[in-house]
């Protein structure tokens, strides 16, 4: 090993110490195509570090790994009320320094795979491969950093042996450090532990304390926060046009990482969720932390396109996947949203109690939605223009207090309201086509939901339902967990494997946001995890968050955005003033931009009524893609992409601004060369802008091939969607 000093003035800048730290280099990984390297150094101190550079720049400078940790719980000092004290013989410690290297191995890893539903239908997984063995000399205790280099960015992640000297432990902080170069642009929102739910910040990085109150103050969620944290995946943009984006990989039996920045050496170091005593993990070895992820490109179209998140979880854990499939669907749920209708049944009773409530005998309200009339009428128009599904919410008893102080004991997802004949409308459905999917709304009541789950899975087996929507809203009950951390992660997933046992496919909301993990569970095809269109009819979301959310929520995994509405004033149907901030050719070009398996049509048949020409395109749009091409983007500003429907060939175009007009000038060199398409193009009108007049748009047709070029202007809040498909027979 060869000693030296690295970057004095920046050690120090870090360290924010005089003394210069003299570290020892141990091993340099590079990516199999040489153009990203890391080093893996240890200081005097015995202080593991790890860098990352880019070409020969700099992205990630010399940073710290390892933790906190409290002493394990027979050491610890613990109080139970003022009677008994524990002495401790192993105190709290930092566990990221006072290390020996005892050992290096590297390995290299080249596989195509298949996903089961994805924005493609092979992804490449090559990698070269670090492996360090730490020692602690003083206590004995190991600990592993595996790093893997991939040519869009590095994942590492903490391994501990199964060993005596550390059997089990509990974190009391994880001190990995991204030591970033500058003061980089980023896109951002606040380290909540319990949602999601936010619209972008986009600032540099010594901006964010200044800005954080701010960020917070647009959500009405009141739960505790990371100061001056942002969550992952957290994007920025370096002034020498590089993008790196630090999010995490295969989130199990762990928290939920959220990063702090420091505004003036620009270190993000992680911060874990913490549980309801405060405490960031439990863990026992052998074991081993989800994996930490910096991507690097030097386009924002290639980190669209990079899958190194899929890629670092495992692969597919089921042998039989031919339950699982990508679902377009429509829902009895907009209603209720905008304000139209109610999810209750009545509003007879204050407080619910199951088992003692008589629905029976209450009056109904007159504006219960799900009701047979009204979810027959969905069903007809979903079956009548190509859909796979429908989403029935308030289906089941337990609304009119859901939220509540008697919560935990509002539902218990097996008893329908009195007006929804749950044997009989999934007959109807089944007749015509259609799929219902259920609705689980726990209200975060989770030891509740938890002691229901078989009987509600196996209700849905009777009544050939292959599809949940769950919801997590509210405070975590009774254990006043937070929604990412480690007992609550591990809740979702066991919610997701459960279900799996009965060929059940979950769409989680309010759940932590995804990390991958559908590479190896597919059944999970949506998660909400981020501010969905929901949010426009509370008030409005500005149009740039459909142009940020690519690059951020959906870098782990799949959003059930529910795009498609096509009455933006709320008020022709409701009493709601919110309006929403898009224009009928931006909801249409969602479908293509905003990638999942699970496409909602999420607005009422009556406004698709009006304009079935441009619906046209939502029951065109494939939902399954053999290819994606990211052709143009920036974050906050604009998104544009084409793919290739797996099974037909035919591609589809999406593209979507921020509140900018901006024309477009595409070039269809994605198709397939010597085919001729005929292209339908759905474009805003000249005259469309997302405050003003947003339901004007322009169709028309045109033949194209490979060597044409598309122009196409959106509006302000605006987009533009195509389909081709190819002409065969002349
Ligand atoms: C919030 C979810 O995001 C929304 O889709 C759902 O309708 C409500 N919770 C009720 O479960
Ligand atoms: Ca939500």
């Amino acid at each position: 090993m060869k000693k030296m000093m690295l970057f004095p003035a920046l050690a120090m800048m870090i360290c924010g110490c005089q003394e210069q730290p003299e570290r020892e280099s141990v091993a340099i990984l590079k990516s199999p195509d040489g153009r990203l390297s890391m080093e893996f150094t240890v200081d005097t101190g015995g202080k593991p570090e790890y860098s990352l550079k880019y070409g020969d720049e700099y992205v990630v400078l010399p940073s710290g790994l390892g933790f906190v940790l409290r002493g394990s719980l027979k050491a610890s000092v613990i109080s139970y009320g003022d009677t008994v004290t524990k002495t401790d013989a192993r105190p709290e410690r930092t566990f990221c320094d006072g290390f020996k290297v005892t050992g290096t191995d590297t390995s290299s890893f080249d596989e195509t795979w298949k996903p089961v539903w994805g924005e493609e239908s092979e992804i490449r997984n090559r990698y070269n491969e670090l492996s360090v063995h730490l020692l602690k000399e003083d206590t004995g205790e190991k600990m592993s950093v595996r790093f893997r280099l991939y040519d869009d960015g590095l994942g590492f992640r903490y391994e501990f042996p199964g060993m005596q000297e550390l059997d089990y432990f509990v974190i009391k902080e994880e001190m990995t450090q991204f030591a970033m170069t500058g003061d980089h642009l980023a896109w951002w929102i606040p380290g909540d532990y319990d949602t999601q739910e936010y619209e972008y910040t986009d600032s540099r990085l010594s901006e964010i304390p200044a800005l954080f109150e701010k960020s917070v103050s647009g959500n009405s969620s009141q739960t505790p926060f990371a100061m001056n944290g942002v969550q992952t995946s957290f994007l920025m943009k370096t002034d020498g046009g590089l993008y790196i984006n630090v999010h995490e990989a295969a989130l199990t039996d762990y928290s939920c990482m959220h990063m702090t920045v420091d505004p003036e050496t620009f270190v993000l170091t992680s911060h874990l969720t913490p549980d309801a005593q405060g405490w960031k993990g439990y863990m026992q070895t052998p074991c081993h932390t989800p994996w930490r992820t910096v991507q690097v490109t030097d386009s924002a179209e290639k980190m669209l396109a990079s899958r190194l998140i899929l890629n670092l979880n495992e692969p597919c854990a089921y042998d039989d996947v031919s339950w699982i499939h990508p679902v377009k669907y429509m829902g009895v749920w907009w209603e209720m949203i905008a304000g139209s209708g109610s999810w209750a049944y009545t509003w007879d009773f204050p407080s619910v109690k199951l088992g003692q409530t008589d629905y029976a005998s209450a009056r109904p309200n007159g504006t219960h939605s799900a009701n047979n009339t009204n979810v027959r009428r969905y069903i007809d128009f979903a079956a009548e223009n190509g859909f796979d599904a429908l989403l029935v919410e308030g289906w089941n008893i337990g609304w009119e207090d859901w939220s509540g102080k008697s919560k935990d004991y509002v539902f218990d997802f097996v008893t329908p309201y009195p007006d929804f004949d749950i044997d009989a409308l999934n007959r109807y459905a089944h007749s015509k086509g259609i799929k219902l999917i259920m609705h689980h709304e726990t209200s975060s009541s989770v030891r509740n939901y938890e002691r229901h789950m078989q009987e509600a899975y196996c209700l849905m087996d009777r009544y050939g339902y292959d599809a949940v929507k769950s919801g997590y809203v509210g405070d975590i009950i009774p254990r006043g967990e937070h929604h990412y951390g480690q007992w609550m992660v591990n809740h979702y997933l066991y919610a997701v494997t459960e279900a799996a046992k009965h060929h059940i496919m979950v769409n989680a909301h309010e759940a932590v946001r995804p990390t991958g993990l559908c590479r190896t569970y597919p059944n999970l095809i949506g998660n909400e995890s981020a501010r969905g269109t929901e949010y426009q009819a509370f008030g409005g979301t500005a149009p740039e968050h459909v142009t940020i959310l690519p690059f951020t929520r959906l870098n782990g995994g799949p959003m059930d955005f529910t795009p498609g509405i096509f009455e933006m004033d709320l008020s022709t149907f409701t009493g709601n003033s919110s309006k929403v901030n898009a224009t009928i050719a931006n909801q249409l070009a969602l479908y293509v931009t905003m990638y999942s398996p699970l496409q909602m049509a999420a607005d009422l048949p009556q406004h698709y009524g009006k304009f079935m020409d441009a619906f046209q395109f939502i029951k065109d749009v494939a939902v399954d893609w053999s290819e994606s091409r990211y052709l143009d983007a920036e974050p906050g500003d604009y998104v544009v992409i084409a793919r290739k429907a797996k099974g037909t060939g035919q591609w589809f175009l999406g593209g979507v601004t921020d509140e900018q007009r901006r024309t477009f000038d595409i070039s269809l060199d994605f198709l397939d060369r010597g085919k001729t398409y005929l292209a339908t193009i759905y474009k805003d009108a000249p005259d469309a802008d997302y405050r003003t007049n947003p339901q004007a748009y322009t169709i028309s047709t045109e033949e194209v091939t490979a060597s044409d070029t598309l122009s196409a202007t959106a509006a302000p809040g605006g987009g533009f969607a195509v389909s081709f498909k190819e002409i065969r027979d002349r």
